[in-house]
Parts: C-alpha cells; structure tokens; sequence
C-alpha cells in the first residue's frame, strides 16, 4: 500500500497544489471540501495527472461525526494516514472588531481551531497505529503580525501554532510530528484581483519584492509532510519573502534616516 495525504480545502489554489505536490511523489490523496462534488472533481483530476489513487470528501466543519466518518472510510480503503495537512481555513474577512457578531467571531474559531484539532486527533488514532505520522497546519505570518480587522482570523492563527507545539509534545512518543507553515501573501485569484496589492505590498513590505506561487507553499508542507523532515517537530517555517524580518514599511525613508 502506498503512502497517503489528507488535505483540506484542496479543491483549487494553495490546497490543490498541495495535493499535487504529494501525488507526484506517488502518495494516495484524500481530498476535503465543504462541497462534495468539487472534492470529487479534484480527486478525478489527480487520479487522471499522476495516476495515483485519490478520493473526494465532504468535509463539514465541527462535526465529531463527520471527521470520525471519514477517517473510518479512509480505513476501509486500507490506508492508515501517513499526513494530514490542514489547509482549509475561515478568513474572517470583514469583521470590525468593535462591532463584529461573536457568533461570526466564533465561527473563525470552530474552523480554524475546533475543526483543525477534531482532525488532527482522528489522524493521529491511525498515526499511532502505525508508530508514525506528520500533521502539517497551515497558519499565517499573521499568527505573529496582525493586520487590521481581522483579530479572530489572526489570533486563530496564532493559536494554531501554540496546538501545533501542544500536539507535537503530546503525540511525539507515538512518533507523530506536528509542523506549522506560515504563508505571508500568496498569488491567489483575490491578491491578483486587488491591483493595490501588486502596487504597495511587495517593494513596500518584502524583502524579496515577490510573493509566494501555490507550489512554494506546497514545497514547505512536502517537507514537513515527508520524511525528509523525520526530527522535526513543533516547528514553523515562514514562507513570506522575507515579510516577518522586516519591522517597518519601506516608505518614506527619509523619516528613518
Ligand atoms: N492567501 C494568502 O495570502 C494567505 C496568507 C497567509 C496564510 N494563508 C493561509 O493559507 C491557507 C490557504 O490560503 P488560501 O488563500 O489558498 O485559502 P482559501 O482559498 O481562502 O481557502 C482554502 C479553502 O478553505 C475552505 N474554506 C474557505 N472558507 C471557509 C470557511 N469559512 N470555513 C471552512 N472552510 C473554508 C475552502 O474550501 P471548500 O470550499 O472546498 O471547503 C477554500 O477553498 C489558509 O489556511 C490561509 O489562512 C493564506
């Protein structure tokens, strides 16, 4: 029986590449999404590019019962999980702190906190079996960072990386190792939709003046993902050119000099 991956939100984008990153290393993939049939589109496309098996799940956020069933499936199929990458998150777009809905608040949490670790401790019961595994979470350099508005999404992904060090001092015995990647900005449909982005953010805030491609992010999750990383654990790897070294904006220099 070959390898396998979990990932979440991998129809398209960041999750997609992901999936693809670890089926051309020949892995078995499990695709997750809140809609089933887009998962079993992405399946069918990675069956069909590398051959690989690969299977579509309806992921339904905060539901025990939904995890369990997945997980009891992927068994039935005869896999233990190798790796778990938890992708998917609730970007709390929009939520004015000062007048945000606490029900709107919480929902970011049950996602990217609640949801993650219902995951997360599922893969690890077939992880342990095995004397081995890798959970990857995907946070954000704005788990140390912030950006304005948007303190549930951040400091949801700052709790993240505390659960990722949590889980790798609990489960390290079983062999199990949990990572964090922290993406700064990512080439998505939406960065590309906002020209201000292109216009600001790079010179302004990067070192590098460029911004991360799906696969540059998939690359990092390979790495914690596989053995390539086997004595790492409770660790992170910014992929941000460079954003979280740098203190202050490169605009108007001359105030600084
Ligand atoms: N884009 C960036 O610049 C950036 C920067 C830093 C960190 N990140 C992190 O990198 C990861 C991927 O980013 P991305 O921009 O590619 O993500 P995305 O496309 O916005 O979201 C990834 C997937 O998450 C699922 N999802 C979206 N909203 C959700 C919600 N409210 N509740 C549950 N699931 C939801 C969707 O999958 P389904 O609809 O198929 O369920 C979606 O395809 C995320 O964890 C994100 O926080 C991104």
């Amino acid at each position: 029986m070959n390898k396998s991956v979990f990932v979440t939100g991998a129809t398209n984008g960041t999750g997609f590449a992901i999936a693809c990153r670890f089926a051309k290393e020949g892995y078995a993939v499990f695709i997750g999404s809140r809609t089933l049939e887009a998962a079993q589109k992405a399946a069918e496309k990675i069956t069909e590019k590398y051959g690989t098996y690969a299977k579509g799940y309806r992921t339904e956020i905060f539901s025990e019962e939904n995890v369990k069933a997945i997980f009891a499936d992927i068994r039935a199929r005869g896999y233990l999980l190798d790796t778990l990458v938890l992708n998917a998150a609730n970007l709390g777009i929009g939520q004015v702190s000062l007048d945000v809905d606490i029900d709107d608040f919480m929902d970011v949490y049950k996602t990217n906190v609640g949801w993650n670790f219902m995951m997360a401790r599922e893969a690890a019961r077939q992880m342990r079996e095995k004397g081995k595994g890798s959970i990857v979470f995907i946070t954000s350099n704005s788990a140390l960072r912030v950006t304005e508005n948007r303190c549930a999404y951040c400091s949801s992904k700052s709790a993240i990386l505390a659960m990722s060090k949590s889980l790798a001092v609990d489960w390290g015995k079983y062999g199990i190792r949990s990572n964090c990647v922290m993406p700064g900005m990512i080439k998505t449909e939406r960065w590309e939709n906002n020209a201000n982005n292109a216009k600001y953010c790079l010179a302004n805030y990067t070192p590098l003046q460029d911004i991360a491609e799906f696969e540059d992010i998939a690359n990092a999750v390979w790495y914690f993902g596989s053995e390539e990383s086997r004595n790492t654990t409770g660790a992170e790897l910014a992929v941000d050119g460079g954003m979280l070294a740098q203190l202050t904006p490169n605009i108007n220099r001359e105030l600084w000099t």
